[in-house]
């Protein structure tokens, strides 16, 4: 008998060391930086225009929502998201993103794309878009043989109430190598307001189906449901060099010791509720929910919170929820997730000068009134001032997102 069990496992393991296991992959990312203006500090204006844009993107997400499960997201109320609507749209907040490069179609040809765990949908500039899409490669349906027109057509509008309308079409989109067949995406014919020449061509949401707009899985999804990766995992290493974003697993190099493991509180965002954040040792914030996000540059943190944290050490408010700390003793934040404390280095604290005298600078934690879109059910959003300090991995399989020491 045991020499049979064993003979068999012996067989079993020859059978999957011959299989042709797909390995995860990674791609690349570009950071196309930031709110710097020419003379090297930072105007807050543009803070202010990225903290709108995101703001537009939880209300899209949170709608959507709605419409997909037929309940409201966060409780309630429409009124009040509606009055809350920003000043400017998405497409502005890509000057702010990390993005990297997809391939879509048959034969497959290559678009820039800010990839965005804070919404759950890709676009791509289309071939009616003329103008407004002007220096972004488009995507052209007929150029593709796997190209679907799904006959239905989509129309977003953003904060300041500029549009962009198009098409749904589902086409082949590869990630890493790893193909998503009949993926469905949205294909712009209209936007109205300008579209940064130098940026990303599309955004890839890598959020939850839950929050689609098409009310379809996202690429990630697509390449899960049709077993295309090794494992329902994708990673992040955000930072000023060696940024990628991890296929099907997550890449050992770049991270150090376990990973610390917080459950999806509700799936709608990358939504997980945190311990503690301290600043200078001082413990101001105990349980909180957050939402991970690499398309917000800060961490947003109602007001409440952010100015009882930046009390602590008598930091001064320059502008209605942005501090300004001395650009060379930035206090020490950590922020404890999962019963693991992560330290924010100085660097990725410092949001950069107020002015051109180089001696205060905007920091990393901005105030902003969370609770009136949400009902005070989201109190954060850890954007890259706090993903540039972990390795971050979104487990799509176990709904859970995990976090480790970079390496
Ligand atoms: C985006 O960045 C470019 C520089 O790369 C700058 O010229 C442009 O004004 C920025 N746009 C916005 C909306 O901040
Ligand atoms: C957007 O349109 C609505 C309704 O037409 C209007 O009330 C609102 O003031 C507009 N917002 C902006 C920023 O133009
Ligand atoms: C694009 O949309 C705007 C706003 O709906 C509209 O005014 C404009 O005529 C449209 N342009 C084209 C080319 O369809
Ligand atoms: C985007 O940003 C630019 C530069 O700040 C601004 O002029 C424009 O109105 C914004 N909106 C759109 C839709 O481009
Ligand atoms: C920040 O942490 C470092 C290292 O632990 C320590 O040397 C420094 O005194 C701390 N700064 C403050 C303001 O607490
Ligand atoms: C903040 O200011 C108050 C009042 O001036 C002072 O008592 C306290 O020591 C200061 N705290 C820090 C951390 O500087
Ligand atoms: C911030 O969140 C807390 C906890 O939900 C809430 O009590 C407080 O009212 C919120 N503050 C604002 C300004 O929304």
């Amino acid at each position: 008998m045991r020499s049979l069990l064993l003979s068999s496992i012996a067989v079993l393991q020859a059978l999957v060391v011959g299989l042709p296991q797909p390995q995860p992959l990674s791609i690349p990312l570009m950071k196309k930086t930031t709110f710097k203006i020419a003379d090297g500090y930072v105007d807050p204006a543009s803070i202010k225009a990225h903290i709108s844009s995101t703001e537009a993107k939880l209300l899209r997400g949170a709608a959507a929502f709605e419409r997909n499960a037929g309940i409201a997201l966060f409780s309630p109320s429409p009124t009040k998201r509606a009055r809350m609507l920003g000043s400017n749209p998405l497409i502005n907040n890509s000057n702010n993103s990390w993005y990297g490069i997809i391939k879509v179609g048959t034969p497959p040809q290559a678009f820039s794309v800010e990839v965005d765990t804070g919404s759950s949908d890709l676009f791509l500039p289309g071939p009616s878009c003329g103008a407004s899409c002007s220096g972004h490669k488009i995507y052209n349906p007929h150029s593709s043989s796997s190209s679907e027109a799904l006959g239905k057509a989509f129309k977003l509008k953003y904060g300041d109430n500029s549009t962009v309308t198009g098409n749904q079409y589902k086409d082949t989109v590869s990630l890493a190598g790893f193909k998503a067949t009949a993926q469905t995406f949205g294909v712009a014919s209209n936007t109205t307001g300008s579209f940064p020449k130098d940026k990303p061509d599309g955004l890839m949401g890598m959020g939850l189906r839950s929050n689609s707009v098409f009310n379809a899985d996202s690429v990630f999804e697509t390449l899960v449901a049709q077993k295309a990766v090794p494992e329902p995992v994708f990673a992040f290493k955000l930072a000023s060099s060696g940024s990628e974003l991890r296929v099907g697993g997550m890449n050992s190099a770049l991270y150090e010791g376990e990973f610390t493991y917080t459950p999806v509180t509700k799936k709608g965002f990358w939504q997980i509720t945190g311990d503690a954040i301290e600043i200078n040792g001082k413990g101001v914030v105990n349980g909180f929910s957050a939402v991970v996000d690499t398309g917000t540059s800060a961490i947003l943190g109602n007001f409440t919170y952010v100015s009882q944290l930046y009390a602590a050490i008598n930091a001064t408010e320059v502008d209605k929820g942005l501090y300004a700390l001395p650009c060379n003793a930035m206090p020490n934040v950590t922020i404890t997730l999962g019963g693991k404390s992560f330290p924010l280095s100085a660097e990725t604290l410092n949001m950069g000068p107020t002015d051109s005298s180089g001696k205060m600078c905007f920091g990393g934690i901005v105030g902003y009134d969370l609770g009136d879109i949400t009902s005070g059910q989201l109190q954060w959003i850890l954007g890259d001032v706090f993903m540039r300090n972990v390795y971050t991995a979104f487990d799509v399989g176990q709904c859970r997102i995990g976090f480790a020491e970079l390496a």
